[in-house]
């Protein structure tokens, strides 16, 4: 993945926000030893700025939309009260299974289901609303995800997303998910329902607030 910064600037912000457990880094090389794509793992930087917008919000009840082996979920619930919960959802058991693993060891992943099925149709049995929900699933499936966690969220929660710059190549859209990523910019720029605010924090994570 192209970095937006330097990536030594990159690293730079990264040794100087909360630093990780070993449960996280050993998370990391396990990812790297068992799946095809690490990066995919929102890594040190983006964990921390997601921990700190759980307790920001005052986060209770979370959606995230893309498991994968767990490293955002698990820094996410590092930042929920004890009786805080977070529903995480993906398709893949091989990944889920790494993502278990690792929660197991720390003493908030407690707080975390993980559900396995097609996200669409896990978010539509949903009930209840959620304070924040974190997009990082298909790109295709964007919009889609948006349209139906926007009405699921309380007034003041936070949808924060993921990869919405995608390396840059939301300037000159080539492939399908280059498109969809355009796409969904767009629609959630222009959603009187939200406030919305890009930040160019790692692949870019598009930040809105209900109103
Ligand atoms: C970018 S990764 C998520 C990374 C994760 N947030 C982390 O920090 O480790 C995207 C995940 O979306 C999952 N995914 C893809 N299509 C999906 C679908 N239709 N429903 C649910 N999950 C899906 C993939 O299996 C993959 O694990």
């Amino acid at each position: 993945m192209l970095t937006l910064i330097a990536p030594e600037l990159e690293s730079y912000a990264a040794d100087h926000s909360t630093p990780e457990s070993s449960i996280f880094s050993d998370l990391v090389k396990i990812t790297h030893e068992k799946t095809d794509l690490p990066q995919m793992q929102v890594g040190r930087l983006e964990g921390a700025l997601l921990r700190v917008l759980v307790r920001l919000t005052g986060a209770q009840r979370i959606l995230e939309i893309g498991t994968f082996t767990g490293y955002s979920a698990l820094a996410m619930a590092e930042g929920l009260p004890e009786d805080g919960r977070l529903i995480t959802l993906d398709i893949d058991e091989k990944t889920n299974a790494i993502a278990r693993e690792a929660w197991d060891k720390s003493p908030h992943g407690k707080k975390i289901e993980a559900r396995l099925g097609p996200a669409v149709e896990t978010i539509e049995s949903l009930e209840g609303s959620f304070d924040m929900v974190f997009i990082d699933a298909d790109k295709g499936n964007y919009t889609r995800y948006w349209d139906l966690v926007v009405p699921k969220m309380r007034a003041g929660g936070l949808i924060a997303v993921d990869n919405v710059l995608w390396s840059g190549r939301v300037l000159d859209p080539k492939d399908d998910s280059d498109r969809a990523i355009v796409a969904f910019n767009t629609h959630a720029a222009n959603d009187t329902r939200v406030d919305c605010a890009m930040l160019t924090v790692r692949d870019g994570v598009l930040l809105a607030v209900k109103k």
